[in-house]
Formats: C-alpha cells, sequence, structure tokens
C-alpha cells in the first residue's frame, strides 16, 4: 500500500509514519504544512528511505490536495493533520474551524474525486482513515465508559471542531458511498510530545526545576495510550475496519491528573536526583475553562473484532517517555526556545 498520511510531522503523525517504514512494507507519503506543533526531525529516522516522501502543503488548498493525489497516486489516506491544543483552541478558535473543518471538507473532496477517478478494483480497496479524539464525546461522571455509541457533547473548541469533521466524514461517507472509517483515541503520550501538552510540559519544567502548573486541584482523569500503540491500532483499522464504523482506541490507563505529575516527579527523582524532592514543585492554578472531568474508553469493538491490545502499560510507556527526553535534548530544546517556551495558554481575560 501507499499511504498518504495528513500531519505526518507532528506527534502522532510522525509515530504513524515512523511505524509504517520502520515495521512494514508499505509506502508513506506525508503531507503537513509544518505549524509551530511540526517538526521534520521526528520523521529524521525515515526520511531518506526510498519509501517516504514528504510534501510541505496545507490541508486546505484544494488545488494542492488534487496535485498530491495525482502525483502520488495512494491506495489510503490516513487524516491526522489538525490544530490539536485544547488551550489554543481557547485563546483563539479561527485556525481550528480552518483546519479541522474546512481542512477535512478539502481532504474530503480531494479525495473523493480521486476515488471516483480509480479503476473498479483500485477504487474497491481504497480507504480513508479519519483520526478523531474521545474528547468528541465531551466529560463522563464517576462511573462509565465511552463506547462507539455514545452522543457527541464536546465542551471545547477544539473538540467541537473535531465534532464537526468526524460528521462530515459520516455524511461523506452515506451520502457518497465514500469508503471512510474513524478512529477516536484518547490521550496519547510518549516520544516527540509537543512540550505544551501535560506530560512533555511537566517533564521538561521538573527537569530544569521549573514550577508544575496543575489545573484546577488537580483531580480530572484522563485515559493514557503509548503512541506507538496507537500507530498500531490504526493501521488495523485502515487495513481490516469495516467502512462506516466507528472505533474506540484506548489505553485502559485512568489517572488523575495529579496521578500523572507525581509519577513524573518520581521517575525523575530517581533519574536525576535533586536537591529537593520534585513533588514540591507543583503549583495549583486556575482551571481550564470548560475543564472535561473525566475521559475513559471502552475498546472492546477494536480488541474483539479486530484483535488489537496494547502493548504497553503506563508506568514501563512513562518511564521510556522520561527516558526518551532525557536522551533526547537535542529535539526539544530548540521547541522550548523558539516555539514555545512554557508559558500558561487558555486562560479567559477577566474584567
Ligand atoms: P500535533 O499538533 O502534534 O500535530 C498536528 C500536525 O498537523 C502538525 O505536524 C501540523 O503541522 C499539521 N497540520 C496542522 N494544520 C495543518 C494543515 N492545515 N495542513 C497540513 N498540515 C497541518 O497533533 P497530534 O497530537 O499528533 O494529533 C494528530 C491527530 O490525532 C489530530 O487529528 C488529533 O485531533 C488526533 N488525536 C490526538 C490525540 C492526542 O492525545 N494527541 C488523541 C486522539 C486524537
Ligand atoms: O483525549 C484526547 C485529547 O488529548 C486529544 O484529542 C488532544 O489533541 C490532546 O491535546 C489531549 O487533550 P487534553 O486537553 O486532554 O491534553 P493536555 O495535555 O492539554 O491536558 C491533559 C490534562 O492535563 C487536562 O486535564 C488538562 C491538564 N493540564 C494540562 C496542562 C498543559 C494541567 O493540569 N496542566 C497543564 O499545564
Amino acid at each position: 500500500m501507499k499511504v498518504l498520511v495528513t500531519g505526518g510531522a507532528g506527534f502522532i503523525g510522525s509515530a504513524v509514519c515512523r511505524y509504517l517504514i520502520e515495521e512494514t512494507e508499505h509506502k508513506v507519503v506525508n503531507v503537513d504544512k509544518l505549524t509551530y506543533a511540526a517538526n521534520l526531525e521526528s520523521v529524521a529516522l525515515v526520511a531518506d528511505d526510498d519509501r517516504y516522501a514528504f510534501e510541505k502543503a496545507d490541508i486546505a488548498d484544494r488545488e494542492a490536495m488534487d496535485t498530491i493525489f495525482e502525483r502520488h497516486q495512494p491506495d489510503a489516506v490516513m487524516h491526522l493533520a489538525a490544530e490539536s491544543h485544547v488551550d489554543r483552541s481557547i485563546t483563539g478558535a479561527g485556525e481550528f474551524i480552518q483546519t479541522n473543518i474546512v481542512g477535512t471538507f478539502v481532504m474530503l473532496e480531494a479525495a473523493r474525486a480521486y476515488w471516483e477517478g480509480l479503476s473498479a478494483d483500485r477504487k474497491d480497496a481504497f480507504r480513508f482513515l479519519h483520526v478523531s479524539t474521545d474528547e468528541v464525546y465531551g466529560s463522563l461522571g464517576d462511573e462509565g465508559l465511552f463506547t462507539e455509541e455514545t452522543a457527541y457533547d464536546p465542551s471545547s473548541p477544539y473538540s467541537a471542531s473535531k465534532a464537526a469533521s468526524d460528521h462530515l466524514l459520516t455524511a461523506w461517507q452515506r451520502t457518497y458511498g465514500f469508503p471512510g472509517l474513524i478512529s477516536n483515541c484518547s490521550n496519547n503520550y510518549g516520544p516527540y510530545h509537543f512540550p505544551e501538552k501535560l506530560i512533555p510540559l511537566v517533564t521538561l519544567n521538573a527537569l530544569e526545576m521549573k514550577t508544575l502548573p496543575v489545573y484546577g486541584d488537580g483531580s480530572n482523569v484522563r485515559d493514557w495510550l503509548y503512541v506507538r500503540d496507537h500507530a498500531r491500532a490504526l493501521l488495523l483499522i485502515l487495513q481490516k475496519g469495516k467502512l462506516g464504523e466507528k472505533y474506540n482506541v484506548g489505553g485502559n490507563n485512568e489517572r488523575t491528573n495529579l496521578q500523572v505529575v507525581h509519577a513524573i516527579c518520581d521517575t525523575l527523582d530517581d533519574l536525576r536526583p535533586a536537591d529537593k524532592p520534585r513533588r514540591n514543585l507543583i503549583e495549583f492554578v486556575t482551571d481550564r475553562p470548560g475543564h472535561d472531568a473525566r475521559y475513559a474508553i471502552d475498546s472492546t469493538r477494536l480488541q474483539t473484532e479486530l484483535g488489537w491490545k496494547p502493548e504497553e502499560n503506563f508506568e514501563s510507556g512513562l518511564e521510556k517517555t522520561i527516558r526518551w527526553y532525557l536522551d533526547n535534548e537535542t529535539w526539544w530544546r530548540p521547541l522550548r526556545e523558539k516555539n514555545y517556551a512554557g508559558e500558561r495558554l487558555g486562560l479567559l481575560k477577566t474584567g
């Protein structure tokens, strides 16, 4: 297969590119606009492979997308390009509407036109996987899990834009018979994670003995999945998933934010002892507006129908991740110096 991956210079997209080149025989065309969140260093390990190609382009640019489909003749699309950070969507939703909704619309139209023109057997085999999030389901109370049947109830501009793009995919499938699938995944973590997100931000701040901002009282729960397990799930869904279906992806690793921050502090205290316990650096700060209380995924469909299961548990995955940041300062140092220095994002102006 030749797979067109959008957003392949981002956190999860780069893991997908590396996985496809390192662990399979497939070819990859990475299409990425290279926003602040992108880093081509994240695909440096595979960039010289004959099976890998890169195109710098905006998914909302129809002409560019038509040219790329025509030039590369992909057999499938994995669509990950998006604005992904909730706090930035609170500060300004424009880019989220433009890339996540308009961009997905343009991708769907370009892919549909290309698909319509394929020979019968290639048309039959073509698939488009839209990579989405569990945040479209909104917030859970203390009990229960998100299933594929849970009604959409997004809270943030980011999750509303992802919900809109999911609905577009479903409509294209029902209306045009377009061969689409959707995956809804929980919080990913692992190497090459941009340091605006909780785990890399706290890891790097803790390493540098800076304060560790915990929103509210730290009791919000997320369900963590190691990024390579997500990449494996995505290929499985692309190849074996039932067209028109949704698949939830999650690691069964519910943790409060405070538990996560404690685990990072304790691991770093072991690996890089400091003059005081890093838990002392925790600072409880103003909560995120519209902060969802709890996410937790039921991934039974993916496990029973497609035979997926995560290989990494949270403890092993977190230690691997922290060790990766310790060993890869050349990857994150320029991002902290030029792209994002760790300041608080997503607060509403008062007064
Ligand atoms: P990321 O922010 O790390 O990377 C996004 C990538 O998309 C960047 O390389 C960026 O340059 C590219 N991009 C943005 N706008 C673009 C445009 N208009 N045209 C082309 N490229 C563009 O995001 P991520 O965390 O890797 O998330 C990838 C996808 O997975 C997103 O769709 C996100 O909604 C979804 N998702 C993320 C998580 C998570 O925990 N990070 C969980 C579930 C689902
Ligand atoms: O659930 C999937 C989603 O996970 C993806 O769709 C998003 O793209 C991805 O960014 C992630 O969203 P979250 O908002 O859950 O991730 P974030 O790392 O921003 O925050 C995780 C939790 O930690 C959340 O409850 C807010 C809290 N937090 C975050 C930061 C950055 C803090 O307490 N302090 C912080 O400094």
